[in-house]
């Protein structure tokens, strides 16, 4: 079976951009796929985080991607800093990244503008820890959105370097980037991604906003003032409309080619009325199953140990053929 590992922040949520770029073509892979979904919690820590709160987003979030429908039986569900071998991995392929490579890095540039009274060195790095992350299950494909597309050619980039000094200990893994909503926008800025760092809260929507929210959110959401208020999907032209028909087609399953037609004579409106009753649908048994499950700490914990045991075998593996290969003397 190919190899998949894919990972979101556990900072501040999931908002519905990371469920239509990522979560929801996990769902689609885990079935025929060997999955390693995970959440970055050694990531998170390149900014400030509240300790406290940290441990309960990564509780948040492993109920979450549970009550999503990823199946702790068929996938590895884990914790990042419960599987070691990542910050391992990642301090060797510091050495074999390059700090110009690392710089024209656009996550950095955007982090490091926001975050400029703490510009460390965890954050310069980040790229690379992600690598390890991929390279360490020897993954085929791996599941993102759009905007880790510079990432995951950096990590080809490195483990190719790495290849070519040492022979073939990793594969070279390919990014998986659906055709359909790759890159979510915001509501209130379609030519922004919607990204829950956004200072304005209705720019997106989050997996556990109240229906009533919901409504509100997309009822505001910025459309495009041409003269002839068409819906068609063109994301040049109408850029709001397509966001909407992307997320309505993602709610609904069904292509953005069948809903087009019907809206031939249909006003923005009903496009905003219809893209929140469907968004709200889908959203329902996810925040019922969130519910149960993150009250239940024992299920949680269960699910947790059980990913980061199936992880770490592989992940071992992989990390003693790299100490290997650069010469490190294994432990007696
Ligand atoms: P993060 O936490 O920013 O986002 C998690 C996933 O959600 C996707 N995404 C979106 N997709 C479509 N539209 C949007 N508006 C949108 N916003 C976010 C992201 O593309 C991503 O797939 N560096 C990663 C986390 C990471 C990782 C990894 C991913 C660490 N190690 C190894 C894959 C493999 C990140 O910050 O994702």
């Amino acid at each position: 079976k190919p190899v998949v590992l894919s990972g979101i922040q556990p900072t501040g949520g999931m908002t519905i951009g990371n469920y239509v770029g990522a979560i929801n073509q996990w769902l689609k892979l885990q079935n025929d796929h060997d999955c390693h979904f995970m959440l970055v919690d050694l990531h998170a820590i390149t900014v400030r985080q509240d300790p406290a709160q940290l441990r309960e987003r990564v509780l948040d979030g492993v109920a979450l991607y549970t009550a999503c429908g990823i199946d702790p039986d068929k996938s590895a569900l884990f914790v990042q800093s419960q599987v070691p071998e990542h910050a391992q991995l990642g301090w060797v392929l510091n050495c074999y990244a390059q700090m110009g490579e690392l710089n024209r890095m656009t996550q950095f540039k955007d982090k490091s503008a926001k975050h400029s009274n703490n510009v460390n060195v965890g954050l310069f790095a980040y790229p690379v820890l992600q690598a390890a992350d991929i390279l360490l299950y020897q993954a085929d494909q791996v599941p993102v959105g759009e905007d880790q597309k510079q990432h995951l050619e950096l990590t080809r980039d490195i483990a190719t370097r790495f290849n070519n000094l040492y022979g073939d200990v990793f594969k070279v893994p390919e990014p998986y980037i659906p055709e359909v909503g790759a890159r979510v926008m915001s509501l209130q800025d379609p030519l922004k991604k919607m990204s829950k760092s956004d200072d304005n809260p209705n720019a997106f929507v989050m997996l556990l906003d109240e229906p009533k929210k919901i409504e509100k959110k997309l009822k505001k959401a910025v459309t495009d003032s041409d003269e002839q208020a068409r819906i068609y999907f063109d994301r040049a032209e109408k850029p709001g409309v397509s966001n909407l028909l992307t997320l309505l087609s993602v709610a609904t399953k069904r292509s953005v080619d069948e809903l087009v037609p019907e809206y031939e004579d249909k006003m923005y409106g009903h496009l905003k009325k219809d893209t929140a009753e469907a968004v709200v649908n889908m959203l329902n048994p996810i925040q019922a199953r969130f519910k149960e499950i993150r009250e239940d700490r024992a299920l949680l914990d269960e699910i947790m140990r059980k990913g980061a045991e199936k992880a770490g075998a592989r992940a071992e593996k992989t990390l003693k053929a790299v100490y290997n290969a650069v010469g490190f003397i294994p432990r007696g």
